[in-house]
């Protein structure tokens, strides 16, 4: 019953937004000065995604019909990496309001009744806020701001409302006085504007302020002075913080983890020590899954049900089926590949490698660009010896085969099922189905030699001190 509710009110919901038709243009020109980097700002990562990715992301929920990022000059990775939607390019940064006019153009021709305004660097925003601001509209607002209430205001632009609570101005906080520096309710930088009135609205801003910009936020005093009616959305200052500097992009990554390991735990995810699990903004867990402390998930990582994770375990693009326990300080690597029960324990290492059904490796293995047959058993220290220098080569190791400890299998490499190697072996050629094969130096025992070996050592070390005391 629950499930079908949940239908209904996501049916509704796509079909308001599927009726209010949106443009969403997404500002990421800003050089990103207090980055202090040679990346533009909004390609830092969180939880292993740029900036830029997550705003797209919230963006793409509420189905606009096109969604345009601007850029500045020398910022070719932004524009690959929002591929397919379209870049358009700021020439000069002259300022936010100038940044949404480099795009107008794009948007002339498209029918569409808000023009939805995000900032690249406000990386937490969430669909459902943006949808608020949808609704506002709907409901008669010409303009909506997003506002919240930071802890600290310092550099926000502070919003200004009138007695009724309607939006009259945003004052940028370079240009505030100091009664206007005491407003807690800030701008988030997301506008939702009416799409007939943007380009007018934007004609006259001025750059007439402190910083010789062209500032976004004027436009609300001049939609007021056409008397059009101007709105605020609030939502909470975490996920609307603006990303500026390494210390801001840290606390939106503790931020965004933190939201996360919630949700982790709500779908059916134990976290014996939540704070010291880490997740990549697309991994996939099933339900019944236990992660140990300090465990780091990387990008591509997708579980099924009921696998557990102890601690300090690194993955980073792999599929893990039903019912594989992993480590403790296992490291699994992209391309590996973990099918139903499998078993990957401490010190082993897999990349590129497909353990198939039931198989083992349970200590201090090194398995890469392998195929590990059903319930194959490879022994502690058995290396594939992947690499020669130039190619990397890859074993074949057939099902319920038996790898001895501290075996080297040299590939390319094929090792027919049933087969054992005894330990310590390098084997590098192919090994026919049920053999046993062996390549270490053959055993010898001499009887009684390891007795006569210590009595004469003990000898020798008697006399030396003997020596030794009669020079003193
Ligand atoms: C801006 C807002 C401020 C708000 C804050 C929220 C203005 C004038 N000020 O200030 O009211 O509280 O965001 O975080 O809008 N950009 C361009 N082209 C430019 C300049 C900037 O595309 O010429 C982009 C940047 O890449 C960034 C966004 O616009 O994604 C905001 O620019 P930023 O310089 O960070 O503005 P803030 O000073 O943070
Ligand atoms: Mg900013």
């Amino acid at each position: 019953m629950a499930d079908s509710w949940l239908f209904l009110g996501t049916y509704f919901l796509w079909i308001l937004m599927a009726e209010h038709k949106t443009i969403a243009i997404i500002l990421a020109a800003g050089k990103g000065t207090r980055m202090v980097s040679k990346l533009p700002k909004v390609m830092h990562p969180i939880a292993n995604q740029p900036m830029i990715g997550h705003v797209l992301t919230a963006t793409a929920e509420l189905m606009p019909s096109k969604t345009f990022v601007v850029v500045g000059p020398g910022m070719s990775e932004v524009s690959s990496f929002v591929k397919p939607h379209m870049t358009v390019l700021q020439e000069q940064r002259l300022g936010t309001a100038d940044a949404v006019k480099t795009a107008m153009p794009m948007i002339a021709n498209i029918e569409a009744e808000t023009v939805l305004i995000l900032y690249g660097d406000t990386p937490l925003i969430r669909p459902g806020t943006l949808q608020k601001m949808l609704q506002a509209r709907s409901s008669g607002a010409a303009l909506v701001v997003l506002g919240f209430r930071p802890d600290h205001p310092s550099n926000y632009g502070r919003l200004k409302l009138n007695k009724e609570g309607y939006l009259e101005a945003i004052i940028e906080a370079n240009e505030a006085t100091s009664a206007e520096l005491e407003i807690r309710l800030c701008n988030s930088g997301v506008m939702a504007v009416d799409a007939s009135q943007l380009g007018v609205l934007l004609a006259e801003v001025g750059n007439d302020n402190t910083k010789g910009e062209y500032y976004l936020t004027d436009i609300v005093a001049l939609a007021r002075l056409r008397d059009m009616e101007c709105g605020v959305v609030e939502a909470s200052a975490e996920e609307l913080m603006g990303v500026d500097d390494r210390v801001a992009l840290a606390k939106a990554e503790h931020t965004w983890q933190a939201t996360r390991r919630t949700r982790a735990m709500q779908e059916g995810v134990t976290l014996c020590d939540p704070n010291t699990v880490w997740f990549s903004s697309d991994t996939y867990i099933g339900k019944d899954v236990v992660i140990g402390p300090n465990v780091v998930f990387g990008p591509g990582v997708n579980i099924a049900d009921n696998v557990e994770i102890r601690a300090f375990s690194h993955l980073e693009g792999v599929r893990i089926e039903e019912g594989v326990a992993i480590g403790p300080f296992a490291r699994l690597r992209p391309g590996a590949v973990l099918k139903k029960g499998s078993v990957v324990g401490n010190f082993v290492e897999v990349k590129n490698s497909v353990l198939n059904e039931g198989s083992k490796a349970a200590h201090l293995s090194y398995i890469g660009d392998a195929d590990v047959g059903e319930k194959a058993n490879i022994g502690a220290g058995t290396i594939t010896c992947n690499y020669d220098g130039f190619n990397k080569n890859r074993t074949v190791i057939g099902k319920s085969a038996f790898i001895g400890s501290n075996s080297a299998l040299v590939a390319p490499i094929n090792i027919g099922d049933g087969v054992v190697v005894g330990a310590g072996s390098a084997i590098e050629g192919d090994v026919p189905k049920d053999a046993l094969a062996l390549s270490r130096a053959k055993q010898i025992n001499l009887p009684g030699r390891a007795k006569a070996l210590r009595k004469k050592l003990a000898t020798q070390k008697a006399s030396t001190k003997n020596q030794k005391m009669s020079e003193e």
